[in-house]
């Protein structure tokens, strides 16, 4: 099959759904790629990058005729140059994948439905531990956070590290973040790392650590109550709280020089969090960037797409901050698509399989060979992120506890005898290690398992220190002269040497995420 890479017809749109390295991983999944002129120009990929990477170039209409799969970052819309719906342009039962936002784009997958298409939509892809490789949603609000702190930085009149020079002190820049989703710790990685004194807020307890963990300072209000939803979102919050918390922005607006906002709930329009009197309680010179522009906006003053000044303020309602950043936010949707791509091709034959079955794959899927199948059912396997206990039905938490308690006495019971049975004829020195080697498979099973599935990475390194105890002991056995003994001691060798070896292989694969070079 041939996957085709359009230019981006959106005005504006500067990035690309494929990059020359994505396009290289793609020729590798057995398809042919092509790829239309100057798609890549504005992300700074020319056409000889294209060619290099393996790539043929195209123009428009050849290439909207003739592919089996086209990548895209936009919705089809409109083609400028052609004339024509790029829905309609699309070859019959061909394949589109991009950002495609069903819920208002409905009309126009009626239209891709009578072309027998099968879409799969980049901003539905499920939020599970497997998907992450190609949450392109994630990708590019990282990309938001980062580039509305560099537009707040551009816009404020000041550096945002404090520095006592001969000619006078500069303050600090004050920036306060509200919503710290992956946005909203984007901007304040960017923000610390400029040298400003950073707060933050978010209706979710759970990312407390997060923001701490980057050097600023959670802020709470005085009402409890978790914004916690699934799939790791945030759920829309009682009228109370989001009072409260507007209270608390109005104290903030006086003390921070910059506020960048990211508060979202999925499927609804943004919580209006700064009111006009809150930003002008702000100083002359301050800045506003308001990240959910799009979805309506958090500051009641934005403007969807521009910048503007109220009372002394410049308010940032840029959509297309990714964008800003295009080469980056391309290679990074473009490893997301091609990621997509291997999970659709389990071949490496360039054969799409669409896998209904494939929970992931069935989620990101909302047009199936010309029938809409969104929204998708709800997901049955567990959500990392989803550490919402408010979210657990009231009937589930009433009937288990004492059934559970009672089948756990009744194991106890069980192995409390069993181990009496056995201490009755077993020789001492048999039941002190066993006894030990009981107590240690109970400590192990409690800890591997109430560690938080996040840590279990880190748990992993700190088990190559058991691992090595494991190893001698069993090393001192392998002496020994009963078969048996060398036996079981030669297989705790290996299991153990592979529990260090891979522990080692993760550890360093962890460290390398955090290398900046
Ligand atoms: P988002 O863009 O939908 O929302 C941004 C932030 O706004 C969220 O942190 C939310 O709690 C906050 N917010 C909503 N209403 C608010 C209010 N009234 N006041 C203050 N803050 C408010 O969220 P995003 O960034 O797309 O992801 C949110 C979370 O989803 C992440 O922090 C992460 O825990 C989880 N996630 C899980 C993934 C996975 O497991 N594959 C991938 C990406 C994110």
């Amino acid at each position: 099959m041939t996957i085709g890479v359009p230019r981006e017809v959106h005005p504006g749109e500067r990035r690309v759904a494929a990059t020359p390295d994505s396009v290289k991983e793609l020729l590798k999944l057995g398809y042919q790629v092509v790829v239309e002129t100057g798609a890549g120009q504005e992300a700074s990929f020319s056409d000889d990058d294209y060619r290099a990477a393996g790539a043929a170039i195209v123009d428009a209409a050849s290439l909207w005729a003739s592919v089996d799969v086209v990548v895209k970052v936009r919705p089809p819309q409109v083609h400028p140059s052609l004339g024509v719906e790029e829905a309609a342009l699309l070859k019959k039962h061909a394949a589109l994948i991009g950002f495609v936002w069903p819920a208002q784009q409905m009309a126009m997958l009626e239209r891709l439905a009578q072309r027998g298409a099968t879409v799969l939509a980049m901003d539905c892809v499920p939020r599970i531990s497997r998907a992450q490789k190609l949450d392109a949603l994630s990708s590019m609000a990282n990309m938001a956070g980062y580039r509305a702190v560099i537009e707040a930085a551009h816009a404020f009149g000041r550096p945002f590290a404090g520095q006592i020079t001969a000619a006078g002190k500069i303050p600090p820049a004050r920036v306060l973040v509200i919503g710290a989703g992956v946005a909203g710790l984007a901007a304040i990685g960017a923000a610390r790392s400029l040298g400003a004194v950073v707060r933050a807020f978010d209706t979710r307890p759970v990312v407390r650590q997060q923001i701490e963990s980057l050097g600023a300072e959670f802020l709470t209000v005085e009402i409890e109550e978790d914004g916690s939803g699934s799939g790791g979102y945030a759920k829309e919050m009682s009228p109370a709280f989001i009072e409260a918390e507007m209270r608390l922005f109005a104290e903030q607006a006086r003390a921070v020089d910059i506020i960048i906002t990211t508060a979202l709930i999925p499927g609804k329009p943004a919580p209006k969090l700064l009111e006009a009197a809150t930003v002008g309680l702000m100083r002359a010179g301050s800045v506003v960037v308001d990240l959910a522009a799009e979805q309506g906006g958090n500051c009641v003053l934005t403007v969807p797409g521009e910048s503007v000044r109220r009372e002394g303020v410049t308010i940032i309602g840029y959509t297309d901050l990714p964008s800003r950043m295009a080469a980056q936010a391309s290679q990074l949707y473009g490893t997301n698509i091609r990621h997509l791509l291997a999970e659709l091709t389990p071949g490496k034959d360039g054969q799409l399989v669409v896998d209904m079955a494939d929970e992931m794959i069935r989620g990101a899927t909302v047009l199936h060979q010309g029938a809409v199948t969104w929204p998708p059912p709800p997901l049955t396997v567990a959500v990392p992120q989803q550490q919402a206990p408010a979210e657990v039905p009231p009937p589930a938490e009433a009937v288990p506890p004492r059934s559970r308690t009672g089948t756990t006495l009744a194991a106890l019971a069980l192995a409390a005898a069993a181990l009496l049975g056995l201490g009755a004829v077993a020789p001492p020195a048999f039941m002190a290690h066993f006894t030990v080697f009981v107590l240690a498979i109970f400590v192990g099973y409690q800890v591997v398992w109430n560690v938080t599935a996040a840590l279990h990475t880190p748990l992993m390194s700190v088990t190559n220190a058991i691992s090595g105890i494991i190893v001698v002991g069993a090393l001192v056995q392998l002496g020994k002269p009963s078969l048996l003994t060398a036996v079981i001691a030669g297989c705790a060798v290996l299991v153990a040497t592979i529990n260090i070896a891979g522990g080692f292989l993760v550890t360093q694969r962890m460290l390398k995420m955090f290398q900046r070079d």
